[in-house]
C-alpha cells in the first residue's frame, strides 16, 4: 500500500522519482504524485489514476526542473482517490511539501486545532495535518521541527518531506511503516522498498522507528529523537535487479509461480547439513523449547493458510498443541499467552500491520516470537527474537505464491527439527521426511513442466459463476488457498470447505454445471473425500481433482484429474498447491484480468 521514493543527487530528479514509483506499483495504489525543488521552488504535480498519467501529465518527468524531489503512490484511506487527495501535500505557505504512508490515527482533533488558528484545508486526508504542523512548528532547523511534528502525531508513518527553505538536502523518518534510505555516489534515496532503487544502488540503510534521516546528495545524516547523531549499519542488498523485472513473462504471477523450484532450493539447502535441519536463525535453547506448552500461529491471508498447514504438520510431528488465528482477530479475544508459548508469525512482506500489531500483542503477554519473513530488515523481522527469512527474492505481483511456497518449506523445517529436539519422531521417519523436502525443488518442476493441462481445463470454466473447493485436513488448508488464489485474481466467486462439511449447508449452494475442485491426495482421508465427490457430482457438480500418481482410480470419479507426484503425506501441501496457483492464473487471464494489480488490492497491507 502506497509507496514513497525520495531523490537527492545532480540527476533530473522527476524522471527517477517516477521509475522507482513504477517499481512499487505493485504495493496497490489509485493516484500517484511528485514534489521537485526547481529553480522556481517546490513544484507539485499529481493525478489520479495509474502512474502513466501522471508521467504523461509531467512528459515522463522530463517537464519538471530540478535535482531534488519526492514521489508517492496513494493506496486511498482517508478521501476518495482524486487529485487533490494525492500526495504531496503543501503547506498553507507552499514552504513544505510532505508524502506519507500510514494512518495519522488522531488527525481530526489535530486539524480542528490547526483550524481554529485559522489553517485552510484542502484535501480530505489525514496527511494534509503533517504539512500544516510543519508550517506550524517551522524554526528554521527542520531536524527539530520534524522532533515537534513526530511528537504530537499518532499512528503510523513514513513521512519524506521538502522545504522550499533548504534547496540541497531533504527529510524523512519512519515509525511502523516502511523506509529504507539508499546510499548512492554523488546522490542519495530512500524508498518504500529497495526495489524502487535497485537500478542505481544496493547499498542501504534500514531505519528503525522514528529514526530521521537528512539527505542531500554526497551526505546522509541518521538522528534520534532527541537529535543525536547515530551510528547506523550499511547493508548490501543481494537481490538481483533482473528479480524485479518481468524477464519475458507477461506477468510476474506466472514468472514467480516458475520461479518456485529456486525459490525453495535457496530456502530448503542452507538449512539441511550432514542429514540433519539447522536453524541457525533459531536461538531458544533445547531445555526452553522442551518447556513449550503450545504454539500459537497468526498471519493474514495466503500466510495464514500456511499456518493452517503448520498447526497440522506441527501437532502430528511435535504432539504439541498449535492454534492458528488470522492477526486481525488474534489481538482483540484476549488471547491465552504466556512465557511457555512461542508464537509463530508469517509474513512475507513483514509489514502487514494486522501481523505487525498480532505480534506485539504476544509479545507484550510474554510469548517468544519466531517469524518467517521475505523481506530482509523488515518491521515484523525486527521486532522478532529469531528470524528464519524465506529466500523467496522479491514477489511483486500481488497474490502470492513463491512466498507462500517458501513459507511453507520453512514451516516443515521447523516441525522437523522441532520433533527431533523434543525426541518425537524415529529416525528413519525423520530421514524419509527430511529427504522429501530435498526432493520438493524437482517435483514441483515436474508439476510446472505439465501446466498446459491445468490451462486446458481452465479454458473450459473461466466463465464460470461460483466455484467450490474442498479437501480433508492437508487437503484442506491447500483449499483455502486455492480458492483464495482463484478469486483474488479472477474476480470469480469462491468458497473453500472442509468436504466433510458441505452437507452441512453449502451443499444447497451445488447445481448442474457448479464447478467443485477436490483435493484427494493424502491416502488416509482418500475414500472419505471421495464419497464428498460423489455426493456433489449427485446433485450435478463437475469436479476437477486433484489427487496423487498413487491413486489410479480418481479419474471414475471426477471429470478431470490432475496428479501430483507422490511425497510423504505432510508434504503433499507443496505439490497440490502448485496445480491450484495454475488454474487461478489461467482463468484470470482468460478473463483479461489486471493479473498482477488485481482490483482493490495491495501488496503490502499496512493499515489495520
Ligand atoms: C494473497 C496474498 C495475501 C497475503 C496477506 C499477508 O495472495 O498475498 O493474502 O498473504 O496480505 O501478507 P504478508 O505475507 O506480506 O504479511
Amino acid at each position: 500500500m502506497c509507496g514513497i521514493v525520495g531523490y537527492v543527487g545532480e540527476k533530473q530528479a522527476a524522471p527517477i522519482l517516477l521509475e522507482g514509483l513504477s517499481k512499487l506499483e505493485y504495493r496497490g495504489y489509485d493516484s500517484a504524485g511528485i514534489a521537485v525543488f526547481g529553480t522556481d521552488g517546490i513544484t507539485v504535480s499529481k493525478a489520479r489514476g495509474r502512474l502513466s498519467v501522471l508521467s504523461e501529465k509531467t512528459e515522463d518527468g522530463k517537464a519538471v526542473p530540478g535535482v531534488m524531489g519526492i514521489g508517492h503512490t496513494r493506496w486511498a484511506t482517508h478521501g476518495k482517490p482524486s487529485d487533490v487527495n494525492s500526495h504531496p501535500h503543501i503547506s498553507s505557505s507552499g514552504r513544505f511539501a510532505v508524502v506519507h504512508n500510514g494512518i495519522i490515527e488522531n488527525y481530526i482533533s489535530l486539524k480542528k486545532k490547526l483550524q481554529a488558528k485559522g489553517v485552510e484545508f484542502v484535501s480530505e486526508t489525514d496527511t494534509e495535518v503533517i504539512a500544516h504542523l510543519f508550517e506550524y512548528y517551522y524554526n528554521g532547523d527542520m531536524i527539530e521541527t520534524m522532533i515537534k511534528v513526530i511528537h504530537r502525531i499518532e499512528g503510523s508513518y513514513a513521512l519524506g518531506v521538502l522545504c522550499a527553505d533548504n534547496p540541497e538536502e531533504f527529510i524523512a523518518v519512519r515509525k511502523s511503516s516502511p523506509m529504507i534510505v539508499g546510499l548512492g555516489e554523488g546522490e542519495n534515496f530512500i524508498a518504500s522498498d529497495v526495489t524502487a532503487i535497485l537500478k542505481h544502488t544496493r547499498t542501504i540503510h534500514y531505519l528503525e522507528d522514528d529514526e530521521i534521516v537528512v539527505l542531500s546528495k554526497d551526505c546522509v545524516k541518521v538522528y534520534n529523537i532527541d537529535k543525536e547523531e547515530i551510528k547506523k549499519d550499511v547493508f548490501t542488498v543481494n537481490w538481483d535487479v533482473s528479480a524485479a523485472e518481468k524477464g519475458g513473462y507477461e506477468h510476474f504471477m506466472m514468472k514467480e509461480i516458475e520461479e518456485q523450484p529456486k525459490a525453495l532450493r535457496d530456502t530448503i539447502s542452507p538449512r539441511i547439513k550432514d542429514g540433519k535441519v539447522v536453524l541457525d536463525q533459531f536461538s531458544m535453547s533445547d531445555d526452553d523449547l522442551k518447556k513449550l506448552k503450545k504454539i500459537h500461529i497468526v498471519a493474514c491471508g495466503s500466510a495464514y493458510h500456511v499456518g493452517v498447514v503448520g498447526k497440522y504438520v506441527i501437532e502430528k510431528l511435535c504432539r504439541i498443541p498449535v492454534e492458528v488465528e488470522v492477526a486481525s482477530e488474534f489481538r482483540y479475544h484476549d488471547p491465552i499467552i504466556d512465557a511457555d508459548t512461542l508464537t509463530i508469525v508469517i509474513s512475507q512482506s513483514g509489514e502487514t500491520a494486522d501481523t505487525l500489531a498480532a505480534l506485539k500483542e504476544a509479545k507484550q503477554r510474554g510469548s517468544r516470537i519466531l517469524s518467517i519473513v521475505n523481506v530482509v530488515g523488515s518491521a515484523i523481522a525486527n521486532a522478532s527474537d529469531d528470524v528464519i527469512y524465506t529466500w523467496a527474492g522479491p514477489e511483486i505481483a500481488v497474490a502470492t505464491t513463491k512466498a507462500y511456497s517458501t513459507q511453507m518449506a520453512v514451516i516443515y523445517l521447523i516441525a522437523l527439527y522441532f520433533a527431533d529436539k523434543l525426541d518425537r519422531i524415529e529416525k528413519t521417519e525423520y530421514n524419509k521426511i527430511l529427504s522429501e523436502i530435498e526432493s520438493l525443488p524437482d517435483k514441483v518442476s515436474e508439476i510446472l513442466s505439465q501446466k498446459e493441462d491445468v490451462q486446458y481445463f481452465a479454458s473450459q470454466f473461466y466463465n464460470s459463476k461460483s466455484i467450490f473447493f474442498i479437501g480433508r485436513n492437508l487437503d484442506y488448508a491447500v483449499a483455502l488457498e486455492g480458492s483464495l488464489k482463484l478469486k483474488e485474481i479472477s474476480y470469480i466467486h469462491s468458497e473453500a470447505y472442509a468436504a466433510g462439511e458441505l452437507k452441512h449447508g453449502t451443499i444447497s449452494l451445488i447445481e448442474e454445471g457448479t464447478l467443485v475442485v477436490s483435493l484427494a491426495t493424502g491416502t488416509e482421508l482418500y475414500e472419505k473425500t471421495i464419497s464428498n465427490v460423489k455426493e456433489v457430482k449427485a446433485r450435478g457438480a463437475v469436479v476437477l481433482g486433484i489427487t496423487t500418481t498413487e491413486h489410479e482410480h480418481t479419474e471414475d470419479v471426477c471429470d478431470h484429474v490432475v496428479k501430483v507426484p507422490a511425497t510423504h503425506p505432510v508434504l503433499l501441501p507443496s505439490l497440490a498447491v502448485i496445480p491450484l496457483q495454475l488454474f487461478g492464473y489461467y482463468v484470470a487471464s482468460l478473463k483479461g484480468c489486471d493479473i498482477d494489480k488485481p482490483r482493490n488490492l495491495a501488496k503490502s497491507v499496512t493499515v489495520e
